[in-house]
């Protein structure tokens, strides 16, 4: 198992180049189920779980030819209507595949995905969605079958907002018959990046970006092309390194439209920031100040993004109020922080994080992938050396992290365990 070390207390400067959205890609990749023919994509960014998506897509029989970040699907011959436990249990998003195989071909077979790190996430406002569309749904040995002739149009109200379920019922409803409504609809950028490439593979789709997304179902989609946003949770990343570790840093190919929230809470630490349309600057002289946070869905502050300020807020100066209101688990990496120096409390959803004037290094084990993030930013504050254990998990969600944090003055190196044979 890799892991990373960091000898922490340098700042930060430089250029980062930010990669294209893991959570926009993965269900654009799993958008290609619906088309009897090609999609080419663009700005698809490097990841474990980018990996894992196309060897889903290939058991089912879906070609792929990856050229860095572009890559050509043709899902013009599927023979397999299943995804299997083995992949799915290493990434929950696999969900994505069961409303595009229903919608074309009136099957599908995908395992339930079990527990999760960070939260229970069921899965039932995906299944009751679909079974709205006219689906028929059982649970059998673990798998999620579900079967339709065809789907038909319906009134959706969803009972909380659901970012992967508004879009596997997206996708599901391109191919229905007639109109769809999903109400309480997820407004992430991501959502609407999909609903761009859908109607670019002739879907007719409005509303992305409002709770109310309307459908209008089509016969047959067809071949056509799309270029994946930027990642906004990785452009705030690095701008929380930087509001952590200080110095300045310039991230170029981003999307500064999709980060409001994050942007602002980053202003009130004190981080000075200029923007053009794709690109910003980040500045950071000093200690940063505490942001007291409350996570929502978009546009509210992104959970995705907790874990990295509450490791800004660790060495700010002042007492922030951390809550989680979308996961129920999502604080496992308090007890790595603390470990590492950090005056961190919690209350049930609710941390208070009083701000340390630095941290000390330590081995720290990463438990989930933003929580990976936020501990190698307390790693480049942190005196001495820190190891990041278990960075599988970066892996999966991060294009090439360390490399981007090491080109920009960090110390920080991959350590590879070598497994003998
Ligand atoms: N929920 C249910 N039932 C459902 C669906 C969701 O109870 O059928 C609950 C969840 O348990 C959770 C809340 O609703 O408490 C919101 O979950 P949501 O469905 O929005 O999460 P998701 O779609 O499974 C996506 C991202 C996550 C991100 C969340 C919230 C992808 C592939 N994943 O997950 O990304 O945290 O939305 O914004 O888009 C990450 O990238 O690190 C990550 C975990």
């Amino acid at each position: 198992m890799d892991k990373l070390l960091i000898h922490g207390g340098h700042s930060l400067k430089g250029e980062v180049p930010i990669s294209g959205a893991k959570n926009a890609a993965l269900p654009i990749l799993c958008a290609a189920i619906l088309v009897p023919g090609t999609l080419e994509l663009d700005n698809v960014p490097n990841l474990q779980d980018v990996g894992t998506t196309l060897r889903l897509l290939e058991r089912m029989g879906v070609k792929s030819d990856r050229d860095g970040s572009k890559v050509a699907l043709d899902a013009s011959q599927i023979t397999h209507l299943e995804a299997a436990y083995d992949l799915v249990k290493t990434m929950r998003a696999s969900i994505l595949v069961l409303g595009p195989l229903l919608a074309r071909f009136g099957e599908a077979r995908v395992s339930l995905p079990g527990g999760c790190a960070i939260g229970q996430r069921p899965v039932d406002q995906h299944i009751k969605g679909l079974q709205a569309l006219g689906a028929r749904i059982e649970i059998e040995h673990g798998y999620v079958v579900a079967r339709a002739k065809r789907l038909r149009g319906a009134r959706i109200v969803t009972d909380m907002v659901t970012v992967t379920g508004t879009e596997n019922l997206m996708m599901a409803a391109t191919l229905a018959d007639g109109e769809t409504i999903i109400e309480n609809a997820a407004r992430e950028p991501e959502v609407v990046d999909l609903a761009a490439a859908l109607t670019a593979l002739g879907a007719r789709i409005r509303g992305a970006g409002t709770d109310r997304i309307v459908i209008e179902g089509v016969q047959a989609l067809h071949s056509g092309a799309y270029r994946v946003m930027p990642d906004r949770i990785e452009t705030g990343t690095f701008l929380c390194a930087v509001a952590a570790a200080g110095g300045s840093l310039r991230l170029t190919g981003c999307d500064t439209a999709a980060l409001d929230a994050t942007l602002d809470k980053l202003r009130e630490t004190g981080l000075v920031i200029e923007s053009g349309t794709d690109w910003l600057q980040a500045t950071m002289s000093g200690r940063p100040r505490s942001v007291d946070i409350r996570t929502a869905p978009y546009p509210g502050f992104a959970t995705d993004m907790q874990a990295q300020i509450m490791a800004v807020n660790c060495v700010a100066q002042g007492t922030a109020v951390i809550t989680e209101t979308i996961f129920e688990n999502r604080f496992m990496h308090v007890q790595e922080m603390v470990r590492l120096g950090a005056d961190i409390s919690i209350q049930g959803n609710t941390a208070v994080v009083r701000g340390a004037p630095g941290l000390s290094g330590a081995i720290v084990m990463a438990t989930d992938l933003r929580a990976s993030a936020g501990l190698v930013i307390a790693g480049l504050v942190a005196e001495g050396d820190t190891l990041v254990d278990r960075i599988y998990h970066l892996d999966r969600g991060y294009d090439r992290m360390e490399r981007k944090l090491a080109a920009a003055g960090a110390q920080i190196e991959r350590v590879r365990t070598v497994v003998d044979a």
